[in-house]
């Protein structure tokens, strides 16, 4: 079974969701650029805080990611990869400090995009992540699993979420095309229950 996965997506087409459970299932590190870069949003850098990026659904600077990134992947003894590398360069980055035994892409139709990212909400303690219609918490707006309040990201509004998904067309997608010219991506339909999700991943990686 492979233990260095790399999960690549659109916004909203469920990498947070499901690397959370293939960390799990597999006892290895879930490494996220998107949670470390909210969890550091007014860190000085040499090009500003990532927050002015995030906000207008832009790329954060390449440096100030690869250095996350690289940093999280040196301490982990097995890993699931999500939100990076968002673009050509990252690739490269990325194929120089580590070897990847699996590359999964979920595919999932713009449309369904924006209505998985604008109904999200988020726990502001804890991170658990809901979505109003399609998973919603046992209480509105109170967390499942420790109380909290349950937020909307800030990129989360509709102008946001499209700014975004037109950002991974212009990026990303050169990215996807890249591992499947090298062979090495194998797709899964993201459109189904998470569960259903997780079983396909399953079994990709079982192959
Ligand atoms: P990041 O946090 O990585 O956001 P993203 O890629 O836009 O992905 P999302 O977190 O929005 O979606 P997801 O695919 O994880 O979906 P989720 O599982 O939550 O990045 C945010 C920003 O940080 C970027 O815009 C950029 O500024 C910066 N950044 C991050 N990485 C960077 C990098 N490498 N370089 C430069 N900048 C970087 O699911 C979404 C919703 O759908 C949830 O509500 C969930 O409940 C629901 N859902 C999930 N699965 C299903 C399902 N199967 N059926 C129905 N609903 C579902």
């Amino acid at each position: 079974m492979s233990h260095r996965i790399l999960l690549l997506g659109a916004p909203g087409a469920g990498k947070g969701t499901q690397s959370k459970r293939l960390a799990d299932e597999y006892g290895v590190e879930h490494v996220t650029t998107g949670d470390a870069l909210r969890a550091n949003k007014d860190m000085e850098t040499e090009y500003g805080t990532p927050r002015s990026f995030m906000e207008a659904g832009d790329l954060v600077p390449d440096p100030v990611v690869n250095e996350i990134v690289e940093a999280a992947l040196a301490d982990a003894d097995g890993f699931v990869l999500d939100g990076y590398p968002r673009n050509l360069e990252q690739a490269e980055f990325l194929s120089e400090i580590t070897d990847l035994d699996a590359v999964v892409f979920l595919d999932v139709d713009d449309e369904v995009l924006v209505d998985r990212l604008t109904g999200r909400r988020v726990c502001d303690e804890c991170g658990a992540n809901y979505h109003v219609d399609f998973q919603p918490p046992a209480e509105a707006g109170v967390c499942d699993e420790c109380g909290g309040e349950l937020i909307q990201r800030e990129d989360d509004t509709e102008e946001t979420a499209r700014e975004r998904l037109q950002v991974f067309y212009d990026n990303t997608e050169p990215v996807i095309e890249h591992f499947r010219d090298e062979g090495d991506l194998v797709e899964v339909d993201g459109e189904a229950t998470p569960d259903e999700v997780f079983a396909r991943i399953g079994d990709v990686l079982a192959e």
